[in-house]
């Protein structure tokens, strides 16, 4: 039985102070969670990982990239290495925002995973169809070579340490929601091309999130679906009072 995941991504979002408040705030949706099975946590900015770690040590704290390379000479960057030092053990990998303005790809992706989960990290593989590939019905293709080329090299072990989330691009920040049909039916591919590159036993028990527009008012909708174990959710989960919010309709 897979458990229930509910992962807010800050992005570029609160300051230090503001998520120290958010994480101390925290504590009773922890506990809340912990007594319906809801895994919980955020994607701070590197900046505050350090805070909400020791402010809410129930939450889970992720990371929203790494480097592939344990240190060296790539400045401004950040490696899985450092965030392990710091007691980091989730990493978001290949978020539509690092795809579409960072240059990061498949290819790229790939090495970081590889790299997160060779220090024991659990990797939230995150794969979605822009616009323009959903208008031209390409939408299975993109998932099926975001998936096949990104975990490629994944042992059945570290399977077990891979959350996907499906984030139709066209729907992140923009209200437009997917329908939860069309959620239901990428992410029941998205498993199906899971078994293909793992086992139908692996594939059975990884979690995949919806990720789009998720607000308290249609995360529910979404979390009835066969396939969708959970949501990653950008804009409603700055605020404590939204991700209760959020939290509340999953219970
Ligand atoms: P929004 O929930 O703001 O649409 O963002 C979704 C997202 O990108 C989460 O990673």
């Amino acid at each position: 039985m897979r458990k229930k995941l509910l992962l807010g991504n800050w992005k570029m979002n609160l300051l230090v102070g503001e998520a120290k408040a958010f994480a101390l705030a925290s504590t009773s949706l922890t506990q809340k969670a912990k007594e319906h099975q809801i895994m919980l946590g955020v994607a701070p900015t590197y900046l505050g990982l350090q805070t909400v770690l020791a402010s809410n040590p129930e939450l889970i704290v992720a990371a929203q990239d790494m480097h592939f390379e344990s240190k060296g000479a790539f400045t401004g960057e950040i490696s899985g290495d450092m965030l392990k030092d710091l007691g980091v053990s989730w990493t978001l990998i290949g978020h539509s925002e690092r795809r579409s303005y960072f240059g990061e790809t498949n290819f790229s992706c790939n090495k970081k995973i590889k790299k997160a989960l060779s220090l024991g990290f659990t990797v939230v593989y995150c794969v979605g169809e822009t616009a323009k590939e959903y208008e031209e019905n390409q939408t299975k293709q993109i998932i099926h070579d975001q998936l096949s080329v990104g975990l490629q090299g994944v042992s059945e072990e570290e399977f077990s340490r891979i959350v996907i989330a499906y984030e139709p691009v066209w729907s992140i920040g923009t209200g437009l929601n997917a329908s939860a049909e069309h959620a239901q039916d990428i992410c029941s591919y998205i498993r199906q091309t899971l078994a293909t590159l793992s086992s139908s036993k692996a594939s059975d028990a990884i979690q995949i999130l919806y990720g789009g527009s998720v607000k308290p008012t249609n995360v529910k909708t979404y979390l009835l679906q066969n396939d969708v174990d959970g949501a990653l959710v950008g804009g409603a989960s700055l605020t404590v009072e939204s991700f209760e919010a959020l939290l509340n309709e999953m219970i």
